[in-house]
C-alpha cells in the first residue's frame, strides 16, 4: 500500500470507528488533509464545532488564524499536512481524555509513518505531550527536537493565540522561524560551491 492509500484507510476507518466514545458524538470524523508527500505535518488537538460538521481539520477561526500564520511564511494549507491527536470532537470541545487520545494514537502514527515528514509542528500542549510528554508549552514553544530521527517544534495552539492575545506574537515569532527550520530538516548535503549561483539562492521549501 502507498502513502496515499494508506492515508485514505486510515480516513475510512477513522469515519467508521467505534475505539472511544468520541465516536457518540461523531457527525463527520476528521482524519486530516494534505498532500501525503508533504513535508510538513502539523498536528493540533480535536476537532470543534464546524471540523465536526464538514470533516476537514481547523476551518473554524482558529484554522483562520492557521492560515494567515502559514501565509506569513509563504505556505499554502495545500502544501502541509493537517490532522489532530483525536479524529472525532470531544463534546463542548473539551480537553480530549487520556483514553481517547490512546485510542486515537494507532491513526496518527500510520498517519506519520505513511507521510514521514521532515518536521512534525505540534499545535497546543496535548500534540506536543505526545512527543514531549513532560514539557511545558510555555517553556519549549519554538524550540526544535530531533524525536526518533525528525525534527518535532512544539507550537501554541492558535486557538490560545486567539484567546490568549499575549501568545499571538509568539505563535507569529515561532512560524517566523519555522523556514530555516525546514531548509535545515531537509537540506540532505551543503550545496558544493561550484554549484553556488551568483543570485543569492532562494529558500526552497519543497
Ligand atoms: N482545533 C484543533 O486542534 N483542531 C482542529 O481541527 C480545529 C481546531
Amino acid at each position: 500500500m502507498n502513502a496515499t492509500e494508506t492515508l485514505a484507510q486510515v480516513a475510512a476507518e477513522c469515519a467508521a470507528c467505534t475505539n472511544c466514545g468520541l465516536h457518540a458524538g461523531r457527525k463527520k470524523a476528521v482524519p486530516g488533509v494534505g498532500p501525503a508527500e508533504a513535508e510538513i505535518l502539523f498536528i493540533g488537538e480535536g476537532p470543534g464545532y464546524n471540523e465536526n460538521e464538514q470533516g476537514l481539520p481547523f476551518v473554524g477561526q482558529a484554522g483562520k488564524l492557521l492560515d494567515e500564520m502559514l501565509a506569513s511564511i509563504g505556505l499554502r494549507r495545500a502544501q502541509v499536512f493537517i490532522t489532530n491527536v483525536v479524529k472525532c470532537r470531544p463534546p463542548a470541545n473539551r480537553d480530549p481524555q487520556p483514553e481517547e487520545l490512546a485510542a486515537c494514537n494507532e491513526y496518527l502514527e500510520r498517519q506519520i509513518a505513511a507521510i514521514n515528514p521532515k518536521v512534525i509542528v505540534t499545535l497546543g500542549r496535548f500534540s506536543m505531550a505526545k512527543f514531549l510528554p513532560n514539557a511545558r508549552i510555555s517553556a519549549v514553544h519554538g524550540q526544535p527536537h530531533t524525536i526518533n530521527g525528525r525534527l518535532v517544534v512544539p507550537f501554541f495552539h492558535p486557538a490560545a493565540a486567539l484567546h490568549q492575545p499575549d501568545r499571538r506574537p509568539a505563535l507569529a515569532a515561532d512560524f517566523a522561524r519555522l523556514p530555516a527550520l525546514i531548509a535545515a530538516a531537509t537540506q540532505t548535503e551543503p550545496p558544493h560551491p561550484a554549484d553556488e549561483p551568483d543570485e543569492p539562492r532562494q529558500l526552497t521549501l519543497f
